[in-house]
């Protein structure tokens, strides 16, 4: 892995892989029959699951600054086998005690943000303090170290989706989904209803609520940015937050000022009306078959394990002759059942009943010559002013439900 970027989306994949796994053995519970009178009740079984889910996250968050602490302890420990000598230069050409000190510093700003999220995700949950505290406690009394990637990830969704500086990662890949939104025909009183599926902090859900003429539902499964998704939604006030995105990771960066600095978010206020399904987007739209005019799905179908049960799942969500419109990549997580390449991905949608469509050339060159799928350029979680430039080939195709 040559570049945080690509870390931060495997990340992302990784979440799905590895703990969804464990997440349908637990689902698995609720289906157990019992011979005696015992009645596992399936919801109450499910809220407990949810719960669990909840903590952990809850936890990270929590310990925000301890991990990153931690680190820096270990920066400033390497720091000291530098040779004397040698110290004393960087002290006084570049003040390298003094760049771990403002850092460390900037940490507890940081925790500020992750404690806010904390307790709004406490509150808008239903979970005590004492419940939490509990938790916490028996958790690293068995030395269980949290999640500090997930929470470092889920906060940098900030800057991709609700900050300005996102703004061009934005505009390279929002354009060609909403083009075909706007499209379509609809009218108020009469909208269509389009679903994302994980979605992340929906910035993508809520520029399509803004074209009107939509019935919007995101679905995500990470309650990493789920906790920080209904944090956004209770702001009231645009750009009234900051914190320091960059300052965990030290490569490609040009000036010590860049790597330190703030960023301001929300540059726009969440919608109450986008509706935010949790979960896992394989189980949690069970009774929902045909219900969707549209499905959206943007960096999502490579984190799928099973890539056979997210298509069939978006054909069955579909009404016939609905729409599923796809930008992403194909980068393929830590487990995952199949790895398919483009070609046969088409082959196989093709064969479940989709119709691929021709789409505008303003939304990429055409990437196997005679299928209507087009790539470009995307890149994702970037740090616009760094000195890496990953990004994807993403590929973008319309393709309607026979
Ligand atoms: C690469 S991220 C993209 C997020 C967002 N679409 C964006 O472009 O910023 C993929 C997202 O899918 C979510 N996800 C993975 N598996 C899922 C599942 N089975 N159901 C719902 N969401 C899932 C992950 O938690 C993650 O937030
Ligand atoms: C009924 O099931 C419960 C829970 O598994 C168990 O503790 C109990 O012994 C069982 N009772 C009988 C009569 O089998
Ligand atoms: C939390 O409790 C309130 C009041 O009892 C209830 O209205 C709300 O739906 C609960 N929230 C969740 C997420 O369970
Ligand atoms: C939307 O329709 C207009 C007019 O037909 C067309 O020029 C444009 O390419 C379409 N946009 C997309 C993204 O398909």
């Amino acid at each position: 892995m040559h570049s945080i970027l690509l870390f931060f989306y495997i990340f992302c994949l990784a979440w799905a892989k590895d703990i969804i796994p464990q997440y349908d053995a637990e689902l698995g519970v609720t289906h157990v029959f019992v011979t005696n009178i015992t009645i596992i009740d399936p919801s109450e079984s499910r809220q407990q699951e949810e719960y669990s889910r909840l903590q952990s996250p809850l936890h990270a968050f929590h310990r925000y600054k301890e991990r990153n602490l931690a680190e820096t302890k270990r920066w400033r420990d390497w720091y000291k086998k530098i040779p004397k000598k040698q110290r004393s230069i960087v002290e006084s050409t570049v003040k390298y005690t003094r760049k771990l000190n403002t850092v460390e510093h900037l940490f507890e700003t940081n925790e500020q943000l992750a404690h806010e999220i904390v307790k709004h995700g406490k509150q808008f949950y239903n979970i005590s303090q004492t419940e939490l505290d509990q938790f916490i406690k028996e958790n690293e009394k068995k030395g269980v170290n949290t999640d500090k990637t997930s929470v470092s990830q889920a906060m940098k969704h900030f800057v991709r989706d609700w900050a300005d500086e996102g703004y061009e990662e934005r505009q390279d890949a929002f354009p060609c989904v909403l083009g075909t939104l706007a499209n379509m025909s609809r009218t108020s009183e009469q909208p269509l209803r389009v679903l994302l599926p994980g979605a992340g902090l929906g910035r993508l859900a809520h520029e399509v609520n803004v074209l009107g003429g939509f019935e919007v539902t995101m679905n995500e499964w990470s309650m990493y940015m789920n906790l920080a998704y209904r944090y956004l939604s209770s702001l009231s006030s645009a750009n009234g937050k900051i914190f320091h995105p960059y300052i965990d990771w030290w490569s490609h960066q040009v000036t010590t000022a860049d790597l330190q600095r703030s960023v301001s978010f929300p540059d726009t206020l969440v919608s109450p009306s986008v509706l935010l399904v949790e979960g896992d987007f394989t189980t949690v739209f069970a009774e929902d078959a045909g219900k969707y005019d549209v499905i959206v799905t943007l960096f999502f179908i490579d984190t799928a394990r099973n890539l056979v049960s997210y298509f069939e799942n978006i054909h069955r969500l579909l009404r016939p002759g609905g729409k599923w419109i796809n930008l992403g990549p194909l980068l393929y997580g830590s487990a995952p059942f199949l790895q398919l390449s483009l070609d046969e991905i088409i082959a196989l949608t093709e064969h479940l009943g989709f119709k691929f469509q021709e789409t505008d050339a303003s939304c990429g060159d055409i990437t196997i010559p005679g299928m209507a799928v087009r790539g470009k350029e995307v890149a994702y979680a970037r740090n616009g002013k760094g000195l890496s430039k990953n990004a994807y080939q993403a590929q973008f195709w319309v393709a309607r439900k026979n």
